[in-house]
């Protein structure tokens, strides 16, 4: 089979699917804004840490700066189209929990509330960031975690693919529901 040469700009794409996931923030007067990221990742697990990258101009660039908290959120399929509006609108423009109608949970350990429809959340602390062109890795140690119970097999230590299945993102408006589990 031929290779094809693929322009840089396509990184992303060919690193597809990504997670999808709904990463809340506050500002100054405690108002939360929700954001649609698919980079992100797991970087230590003692101390746990895990890592975002956001674009600088995004409002919840400066919110999450502002702040210095973060909740990560994990969507299961039925939130798609939520999760599609909640990453193609600015929170400078529009309150996206009322916008998308979702609902809001105190967290445990930060100010940032978690999403009460979305099924693990993971409530961090900005701990560093590093420029990266141009978004920003944010790095989050996580202070508190928590799931639904009949999502979260406790003891394979992730989730039962039987009662949630994970939303990925391709690329613009194209998403993948992944369900089928290989056991080696
Ligand atoms: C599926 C999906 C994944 C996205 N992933 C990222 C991402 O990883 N980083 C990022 O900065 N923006 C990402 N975006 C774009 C932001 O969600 C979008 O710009 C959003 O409107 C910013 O909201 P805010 O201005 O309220 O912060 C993604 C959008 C979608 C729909």
């Amino acid at each position: 089979l031929a290779k094809v040469d693929v322009g840089t700009e396509f990184v992303s794409g060919l690193l597809a699917p990504h997670s999808t996931v709904l990463v809340t923030a506050v500002d100054a007067k405690g108002k939360p804004n929700i954001i649609t990221l698919g980079w992100t990742m797991p970087t230590s697990r003692d101390p746990p840490l895990v890592a975002i990258s956001v674009g600088t101009r995004r409002y919840s660039h400066d919110l999450i700066e502002g702040s210095k908290e973060f909740v990560i959120n994990v969507p299961p399929e039925e939130l798609v189209e939520k999760a599609h509006f909640c990453g193609t609108r600015s929170g400078r423009m529009v309150d996206k929990f009322a916008g998308a109608g979702l609902m809001s949970l105190s967290s445990k350990r930060v100010k940032p509330p978690r999403i009460k429809e979305c099924v693990a959340h993971l409530e961090c602390k900005l701990v560093q960031k590093l420029r990266t062109g141009d978004h920003t890795i944010f790095v989050g140690e996580v202070v508190a975690a928590s799931a639904d119970e009949e999502v979260f097999d406790g003891k394979k230590g992730f989730i039962n693919l039987k009662t949630f299945k994970p939303l990925l993102h391709l690329g613009g408006c194209f998403y993948l529901v992944a369900g089928k589990m290989k056991s080696i």
